[in-house]
């Protein structure tokens, strides 16, 4: 099992859902940069210049490198020294980020990282993530299925289901222009030529998306 697994996908993909089972699944830390920048947003501690940064997420567009790198780096870092693998969620966005990530793990000796392509298009992701819920107090996200689609409450915990503050329709508009299959594309083509990028359909329901994954992850 390689010791970096970097989900890549479109907003809305399926990333933070297949991270969480894939991190448990394997007990590897799950590193989401997007939780990590909400953390940074609530935590009256955190230092105000980089509270100043997070003005771009409000508006869907991406924040600045050096933030990501000081808050990503330092996650890996625990995880990798307690003597386990990571899973990194949407914490690469660009071919600038993922050549600066590639030279960390080099000066970590680490040449161990796979890149996971969850696939979907923009329109399903536009769809899935106006639909979206999120519990307030363990994080689940919520799917719009028949299953669940009538929860009012979290189904692990009973916490209050809420809609993310981005999942607005004209932030989801943004994110999907910055962040979207356009985006991805010379970033999955940098994991290509590294020879590190599996693929899989994120259109299928969520167990077969995992499935795929562990069987592409082998
Ligand atoms: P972040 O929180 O990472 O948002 P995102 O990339 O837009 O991804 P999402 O969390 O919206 O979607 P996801 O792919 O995780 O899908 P999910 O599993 O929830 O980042 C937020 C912001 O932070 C960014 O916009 C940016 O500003 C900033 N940021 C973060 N990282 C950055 C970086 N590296 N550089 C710069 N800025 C950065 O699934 C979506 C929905 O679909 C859910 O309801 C889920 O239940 C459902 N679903 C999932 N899989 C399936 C399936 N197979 N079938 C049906 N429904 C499904």
């Amino acid at each position: 099992m390689k010791k970096i697994i970097i989900f890549l996908g479109p907003p809305g993909s399926g990333k933070g859902t297949q991270a969480k089972k894939i991190a448990k699944k394997f007990d590897f830390g799950h590193i989401s940069t997007g939780d990590l920048l909400r953390h940074l947003a609530n935590d009256p501690h955190a230092d105000p210049t980089d509270k100043q940064k997070l003005i771009e997420m409000k508006s869907g567009k991406l924040v600045s490198d050096d933030l990501i790198y000081k808050l990503a780096f330092r996650e890996i870092e625990k995880y990798l020294s307690a003597g386990k693998g990571v899973v990194l969620d949407g914490a690469i966005r660009s071919v600038a980020q993922a050549k600066k990530y590639q030279e960390f793990f080099i000066s970590k000796n680490l040449t161990d990282e796979v890149a996971v392509e969850i696939a979907l298009s923009d329109e399903e992701a536009f769809n899935r993530l106006t639909k979206r819920r999120v519990c307030a107090g363990c994080g689940e996200i919520i799917p719009y299925l028949p299953s669940t689609r009538s929860l009012t409450s979290c189904p692990k915990c009973g916490g209050e289901l809420k809609v993310r503050k981005d999942d607005e329709p004209a932030v989801i508009k943004q994110r999907i222009v910055d962040q979207g299959n356009a985006a991805l594309a010379p970033i999955l083509k940098y994991y290509e030529n590294l020879g590190m990028l599996k693929k899989v359909d994120g259109a299928a329901p969520i167990d077969e998306v995992e499935e795929k994954i562990t069987h592409a992850l082998k």
